[in-house]
């Protein structure tokens, strides 16, 4: 074949450079001016479903479209068929407005897309991730030797603390899985944990039973008596334990565990003790707040979700172990065709996943942008705001069911209001906020987190307001 023969490149997929100029600028005009709009419209989706599958039957792709149609579109479609974790008033699950430099960081990594898998063909990218690693390791005290990586959620980041606490346990988890040990592995957390666990076993290959819910203590934290009680009944029963997890930050109230007792138990068994900080891990950016994290530093292995509390966008998260070793153990591979394969660097050979993106970049930026007291007067700013919702609530005879002393708070209505379900329903209806029916020590109660880092105290109000209005 001529060079002339060869077909050009689709312009539609490589368009030149004043075609992408051009179009970025519409795009960062048409986002700017969308975000202006869902900060001032219906947090809930109020898109007609059915209409949007009617739109999407068009969609047979036989004839391209424009792509600036396609955008508008798009943007059309997501300001009114999401919920908006960028409405000021989503008091809602631990999902955040994505910070700014995070999103010029996807933005990045979209334009280079590097293949994160060896350091051999992303140099860059994989010293960068390593170096904000150690850095939050650092600032949660972890040893120096600490090394980890950036996982696509706090999922992911569990799951390897798993991988990781059998592979210790049992050398032979390598070879013969489960099988391995010398009666069935089983993990130990609390029964207020993200219910993202009992899927981990299912995926670890251990299977759901076996996941041991450890009771609480009324305050929606791990009740360690009951935790050493189960330890030595599940011993005898010839039950191998291999894991505590312990939860600073519960999904539901945002309660912390002892994280110390855990990890004295954990040293005194032999376990392997993870901490679930997915969302709580941020408030390490706090001098104020670092405390409430006290223990962490004893972990043999942490969750921190950078798409949580640290406001990059979705999904971030990143798992860390003071075991410098046992990532290389537990997920070693051998490729020829790799570009580079160096144990304890390279990520294909430390984690989950083989092809990875520049996941580490969101944080990086947002971290060197804003500083440890950037990021701190941001869960600081949160704390604050949540205490506005606790005082304005309780001042109108609204229960308060936890006390934790983070951005989350559960609340519980006066006697003689309509059900929680039903307040929460008209409230979503309204379009006027988010809040979430949430359980804690069993019982069912209203959950306001403070997701949103440009939340007023005047949103708050609002918020009370549409909690308040009784039909
Ligand atoms: C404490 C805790 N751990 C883990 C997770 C799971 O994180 P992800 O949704 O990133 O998988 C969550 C999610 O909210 C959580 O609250």
């Amino acid at each position: 074949m001529s060079p002339s023969d060869l077909p050009a490149p689709p312009p539609a997929l490589f368009p030149d450079a004043s075609s992408r100029t051009r179009v970025d600028d519409a795009l960062t005009r048409a986002l700017l001016a969308a975000g202006e709009r869902v900060a001032h419209g219906s947090v809930i989706p109020t898109l007609d479903r059915e209409k949007l599958r009617r739109e999407l039957a068009q969609f047979d792709f036989a004839v391209p479209r424009s792509l600036d149609e396609l955008m508008k579109w798009t943007i059309e479609r997501l300001e009114h068929g999401v919920v908006h974790m960028n409405h000021p008033r989503y008091f809602g699950l631990f999902n955040p407005a994505a910070n700014f430099p995070a999103q010029c960081a996807d933005r990045i990594a979209g334009a280079f897309n590097p293949q994160l898998a060896s350091s051999g063909s992303s140099p860059a990218p994989v010293e960068i991730e390593a170096h904000v690693i150690r850095a939050i390791a650092r600032r949660a005290g972890l040893p120096a030797e600490s090394v980890g990586h950036f996982t696509t959620s706090g999922s992911e980041a569990n799951f390897t603390a798993l991988i990781c606490a059998l592979t210790r346990a049992e050398p032979r988890f390598e070879s013969q899985g489960a099988r391995a040990f010398s009666g069935p592995p089983i993990m130990y957390t609390s029964r207020e944990c993200q219910p993202a666990w009992f899927k981990i076993v299912h995926q670890a290959g251990i299977g759901r039973e076996a996941l041991r819910l450890i009771s609480t203590d009324g305050h929606g934290r791990m009740d360690v008596g009951a935790l050493a009680q189960a330890l030595s009944q599940d011993r005898a029963r010839g039950q191998v334990p291999v894991l505590i997890s312990s939860t600073a930050g519960t999904t539901g109230a945002g309660m912390i565990d002892p994280l110390g007792e855990c990890a004295r138990i954990c040293r005194q068994e032999g376990l392997w003790h993870h901490v679930d900080a997915a969302w709580s891990g941020a408030a390490l950016a706090s001098e104020r707040l670092r405390g409430l994290l006290a223990g962490i530093e004893l972990a043999d292995s942490v969750t921190i979700d950078a798409h949580k509390w640290f406001a990059t966008t979705m999904g971030c998260g990143m798992f860390i172990t003071r075991d410098p070793s046992i990532l290389s153990v537990a997920f070693k591979v051998a490729a020829e065709f790799m570009p580079s394969s160096v144990t304890q660097l390279d990520p294909y050979l430390n984690t989950v996943q083989w092809s990875r993106r520049f996941l580490g970049l969101r944080l990086f930026l947002s971290l060197a942008a804003a500083g440890w007291g950037g990021y701190g007067q941001h869960v600081e700013r949160a704390v604050e705001v949540a205490a506005h919702a606790r005082e304005q609530l309780a001042a109108r005879g609204w229960q308060i069911a936890n006390d934790s002393q983070l951005a989350v708070l559960c609340v519980i209505p006066p006697p003689g209001y309509p059900p929680i379900r039903d307040i929460v329903k008209r409230v979503l209806a309204s379009g006027r906020a988010w809040v979430a029916v949430a359980k804690t020590e069993g019982r069912e109660v209203i959950r306001v987190c403070v997701t949103h880092g440009e939340t007023s105290l005047a949103d708050v109000d609002e918020l009370v307001g549409a909690l308040e209005a009784n039909p």
